[in-house]
């Protein structure tokens, strides 16, 4: 196996440090819902720790935190790691936005995490639902409240917001007793997020990139336009750094301090993925990938556009709900 890589940390404006990459876990769903992990999955992330994973990003929809928990609670056991070594990201589902339902959530991620704190907690979407997947009119400075209070008690370290738009963030930073500490959004080279990034960081948020491969990969079983693995440019970087096309894309996530959430259940993939803290992009290869950008979202649930919160653009033909019983998705 490979010697273990070292990641670096970023600093939140709480205090506390965030590893510089984290492991999506993430596993997409089929016509059951959300699929399921396996024991698989768990040696693999054991595996991954041992590779040098530290930071972990789950939901409590996505059904990964239980097999995460148990992965750490091994490498704890045999002595690879302690608590305090590894990083926990899990996120807030829409259907416990009301203040007092946030603290039965975390009780539950806690719970199945096997853990007694998290490490950073996210509103996964501004967007709250009620138990039947109707649109809840809760607001999410009322969620926000639930957040903070979480935190006084020392269950949750950090708090952030995912898939906020720029002017719902400003209204958290504006009314809220904390200030979030992270934000994670969907960024590829076909969605570089420059305003939102720029505006983040100048509040001092540290930003998560997710579906950080964008148009590399296949998704949903099918290949979206924008740029591949044998893209020129991106190959013509591969070469001269002795790194592999995605290598070069998360890579340039990193070097504008965006911290990416690539997924991969694949062993050597967790040894490809993680290798990208021993060179440098130029200026003028950042560049190259910023002008990619074309505004593509690939997580894009039209379907709740009608919700006063729904943070994106809307569509003359939003899609229908993937799903007659509640929406799963991330
Ligand atoms: N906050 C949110 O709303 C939100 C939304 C979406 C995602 N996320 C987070 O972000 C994570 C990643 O997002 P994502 O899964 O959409 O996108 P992604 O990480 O960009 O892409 C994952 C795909 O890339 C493949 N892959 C991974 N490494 C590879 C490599 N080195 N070479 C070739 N293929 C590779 C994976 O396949 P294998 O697994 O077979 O390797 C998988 O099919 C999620 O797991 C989740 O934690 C959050």
């Amino acid at each position: 196996m490979a010697s273990s890589v070292e990641v670096p940390k970023l600093k939140l404006n709480d205090g506390r440090e965030m590893p510089a990459i984290a492991l999506g876990t993430y596993l997409g769903f089929d016509a059951n819902g959300v699929v399921e992990p396996t024991k698989d999955l768990r040696d693999t992330l054991s595996r991954s720790i041992d590779i040098g994973w530290r930071h972990f990003d789950t939901a409590s929809v996505y059904k990964t935190e239980k097999t995460i928990g148990e992965a750490i609670s091994m490498k704890i056991q045999d002595g690879t790691v302690q608590r305090s070594d590894v990083f926990v990201t899990t996120k807030l589902w829409n259907t416990h936005h009301k203040r007092e339902k946030v603290m039965t959530a975390i009780r539950e991620s806690l719970e199945a995490l096997g853990l007694n704190y998290i490490d950073l907690y996210l509103m996964h979407w501004p967007i709250g639902l009620n138990e039947d997947y109707t649109h809840s009119d809760v607001d999410f400075m009322e969620t926000w409240r639930g957040m903070e209070d979480a935190q006084n008690l020392g269950l949750v370290k950090s708090i952030g917001v995912s898939n906020f738009n720029k002017e719902q963030l400003q209204r958290i930073i504006r009314e809220g007793t904390v200030k979030p500490a992270a934000l994670q959004i969907e960024v590829h080279p076909q969605i570089i997020q420059a305003d939102l990034v720029d505006f983040a960081r100048s509040e001092g948020i540290v930003v998560m990139g997710y579906s950080p491969f964008g148009s590399l990969v296949m998704r949903y079983g099918q290949q979206f336009p924008g740029p591949k693995m044998d893209d020129p440019d991106l190959t013509k970087m591969a070469q001269k750094y002795g790194k592999t096309t995605p290598q070069i894309v998360l890579r340039w996530l990193v070097d504008r301090n965006i911290v990416p959430v690539p997924k991969t259940t694949k062993v050597n993939r967790l040894e490809e993925n993680i290798n990208i803290f021993d060179f440098k992009l130029e200026k003028e290869e950042i560049d190259k990938i910023n002008s990619f950008d074309s505004h593509t979202r690939y997580t894009f649930p039209s379907f709740w556009q009608n919700h006063p919160h729904y943070p994106f653009e809307q569509v003359d033909n939003p899609i229908a709900d993937p799903f007659k019983k509640p929406v799963e998705i991330l």
